[in-house]
C-alpha cells in the first residue's frame, strides 16, 4: 500500500515542519542589547571574556559575584541563565563556558555554541543576541566564526518527527539569532558568511531529512521526484533514467543489484551550470541504495534498520546542490545518484553470477551485500562523457570504514594527491573531516577471480581499501576521489538519524573552485 506523505513535504526548499531561524548581524555593546537574552562566554578558571565584562560592569560586579559563588567555573558546554540582570537591556544573561582561553579551538567554539543554542531553544526565549562570535578563534576570521554559529545553530534545533501522530512540541522555539561581531568592518564579511551557514545548514536538513525517511518512503523513484523539485526550484537541469534507458546504456552491473526489488531503479543526473560552458564541470556521485538487506548474502537481522541511511550518499549528492545552487556558486557541477533497493527474492543476483559492466568489464558477484560498488562502478563509467575536472563519489561503502576511523572521520582515497589534499582541507575547514587512506596496488591482489575480470569482493581485511580499489578500476580516465562515510552519515543509539555529513566538507570544496577558476 502506499503511504501519503504529509502535505507539502515534496516542497525542497523547506526540508520539513521547523520554522526556519533568521540570522542577523550586529556589532554593538552587550548590556545595550534590547533582547530577550544575550549570551556571553566565560573561559575555564572563572575569567569572564570580554563581553562578559561590560556585562559584568554594567551590572556593577553581579556576573563577576555569580561567578566568585562558583555558579559558573567556565567548563566548556556549561550553561548558567541569569534573568533581570541590572544595568542591561536584555530580559536575561546567558553564561556559556568556553573551556581554557588557550584551548579555545574551532571544536570548542561550535561545543560552546550548541550548548547555547539547546538552552535557548529549550526556555523562553525566543531569539537572542550571541556574543560567541567575538571571541578569537587560532586561525580563524570572523567569517568562518560567523559561518560555523550558523550552521552548528541550525544543526541544533534540527527535528524530525513528522512522523509521529504526536510530536513534542518546543514551546517557545527559537526563532531569531543575532550574532555579534567585533567591528563595524565585520558586517559585509559577517553577513555573507552567515548566508554561506545558511545554504550549507539547509543543505545539510534535506540530506538529514532524506536520510531519515524510511525505505517504504524514501524509494529511488521518491528520491528521483525529490531531485526533480529541487532543480526546478532551484532553477538547473535534472534528468531521469529508467530501466529501459539503463539496459541501453549496458549499465549491467548496476541492475544485476536491483533484480531481487519489486521498487524500479532510477539513475538521476544533476547539471548545474553556474561557470562558462568552457570549464570543465566537477562530478559528484552518490551511492543511493534506498534499502540493503544485503540481498542473497542476507544482512543479520540485528541493527538492519540503519540499512535505510544507505541512500545518505546519494542525499549529500541533493544537500550539496541545494547549498551551491542557493549560493549561485560561479562553478560548473554535475551530480549523478544511482538509486536502487538491493533485496532478495527468486529473481535475485546470487553469489558466484556474473555480470558486465557498462564499463565492459565483468564482474563476479561473490557476495550480494558488496553492492555500492557495483552500482557506483556503471555510474563511473557514465561520469566519463562530461571529461570532468574531477570526480568524487560519496557512499555508505563499508562496515570496515566504521572499524577504521570510527564516526569521527570519513575515509578518502584517491588517484590524485592534490584533490585528496584538497577535500581533506576542505573537511578541516568545515570542521567536517576526513583522512586519506592508500589505494597501493598490493591491495588489489585480493580481487582476483577465476571466471571474470575481477570478483567485487576480498577477504575481510582491509575491506574499505579493498571495496575502494574495485572503484578504481573505473576511474582510470580522470582524477578521482572516493569518500567513505558509513561512519559519519549518520548516528546509532539514543540520537539515531541522519547527520548531514559530507554536506559541508563538499560544499566548502565546490565553493573553493570557484575562487580558484573565477
Ligand atoms: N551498506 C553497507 C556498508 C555499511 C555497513 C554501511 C555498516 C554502514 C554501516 C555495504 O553495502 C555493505 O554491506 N558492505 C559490506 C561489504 C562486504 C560484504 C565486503 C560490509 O562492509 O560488510
Ligand atoms: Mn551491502
Ligand atoms: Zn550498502
Amino acid at each position: 500500500m502506499a503511504f501519503t506523505w504529509p502535505k507539502g513535504h515534496n516542497n525542497a526548499s523547506t526540508p520539513h515542519g521547523v520554522a526556519a531561524m533568521e540570522f542577523t548581524i550586529k556589532s554593538g555593546s552587550p548590556e545595550k542589547q534590547r533582547s530577550a537574552c544575550v549570551v556571553v562566554g566565560v573561559f575555564d578558571n572563572r575569567k569572564p571574556s570580554l563581553s562578559a565584562e561590560l556585562v559584568d560592569r554594567a551590572s556593577g560586579g553581579y556576573v563577576s559575584e555569580i561567578i566568585r559563588r562558583g555558579d559558573m567555573e567556565g567548563k566548556l558546554g556549561s550553561t548558567l541563565l541569569l534573568h533581570n540582570v541590572r544595568g542591561t537591556l536584555a530580559d536575561r544573561v546567558l553564561l556559556v563556558g568556553l573551556g581554557k582561553e588557550r584551548d579555545f579551538r574551532e571544536r570548542e567554539f561550535r561545543s560552546a555554541m550548541r550548548a547555547a543554542v539547546r538552552l535557548l531553544n529549550e526556555t523562553g526565549s525566543y531569539e537572542a543576541v550571541i556574543y560567541l562570535t567575538e571571541e578569537k578563534v587560532k586561525r580563524r576570521e570572523v567569517a568562518w566564526r560567523v559561518e560555523h554559529a550558523v550552521v552548528v545553530a541550525m544543526e541544533a534545533v534540527y527535528r524530525f518527527d513528522e512522523l509521529k501522530s504526536q510530536p513534542a512540541e518546543v514551546r517557545r522555539p527559537l526563532r531569531k539569532l543575532t550574532l555579534s561581531v567585533p567591528q563595524r568592518s565585520d558586517l559585509a564579511a559577517g553577513e555573507a558568511a552567515a548566508a554561506r551557514g545558511i545554504a550549507i545548514a539547509r543543505g545539510m536538513d534535506l540530506a538529514r531529512d532524506l536520510g531519515n525517511l524510511p525505505g517504504n518512503m524514501c524509494t529511488p523513484a521518491y528520491l528521483a521526484e525529490r531531485a526533480q523539485t529541487l532543480a526546478r526550484e532551484f532553477e538547473f537541469g535534472c534528468q531521469v533514467l529508467e530501466r529501459p534507458q539503463l539496459e541501453e546504456l549496458k549499465m549491467g552491473s548496476f541492475l544485476s543489484v536491483t533484480n531481487g526489488s519489486e521498487q524500479a531503479p532510477r539513475f538521476i543526473v544533476l547539471e548545474y551550470n553556474g561557470a562558462g560552458k568552457k570549464q570543465k564541470p566537477f562530478v559528484l556521485v552518490g551511492k543511493g541504495i534506498t534499502f540493503d538487506s544485503g540481498g542473497i548474502s542476507l544482512k543479520p537481522a540485528h541493527d538492519m534498520d540503519h540499512m535505510k541511511f544507505d541512500m545518505c550518499g546519494a542525499a549529500s549528492v541533493l544537500g550539496t546542490f541545494r547549498t551551491v545552487a542557493e549560493l549561485k556558486a560561479k562553478v560548473n557541477l554535475v551530480g549523478l545518484i544511482a538509486a536502487c533497493e538491493n533485496m532478495p527474492s527468486g529473481r535475485a543476483t546470487k553469489p558466484g553470477d556474473i555480470v558486465r559492466s557498462m564499463s565492459g568489464q565483468t564482474v563476479e558477484v561473490l557476495n550480494t551485500d558488496a553492492e555500492g560498488r557495483l552500482i557506483l562502478c556503471d555510474a563511473l563509467t557514465y561520469a566519463e562523457r562530461y571529461e570532468p575536472a574531477a570526480v568524487v563519489d560519496i557512499a555508505t561503502l563499508t562496515g570496515s570504514m566504521v572499524i577504521a576511523l570510527g564516526h569521527i572521520a570519513c575515509g578518502v582515497f584517491s588517484n590524485s594527491d592534490p584533490l585528496a589534499r584538497a577535500l581533506i582541507n576542505a573537511g578541516e575547514e568545515a570542521f567536517d573531516r576526513a583522512w586519506q587512506m592508500p589505494l597501493w596496488e598490493e591491495y588489489h591482489e585480493g580481487l582476483n577471480s577465476n571466471f571474470a575480470d575481477f570478483a567485487n569482493v576480498a577477504d575481510r581485511a582491509g575491506g574499505s581499501i579493498t571495496a575502494a580499489c574495485f572503484l578504481s578500476k573505473f576511474t582510470k580516465k580522470y582524477d578521482w576521489a572516493h569518500l567513505d562515510i558509513a561512519g559519519v552519515a549518520y548516528k546509532e543509539g539514543k540520537e539515531k538519524g541522519a547527520t548531514g555529513r559530507p554536506v559541508p566538507l563538499l560544499a566548502t570544496w565546490v565553493l573553493s573552485q570557484e575562487t580558484a577558476t573565477a
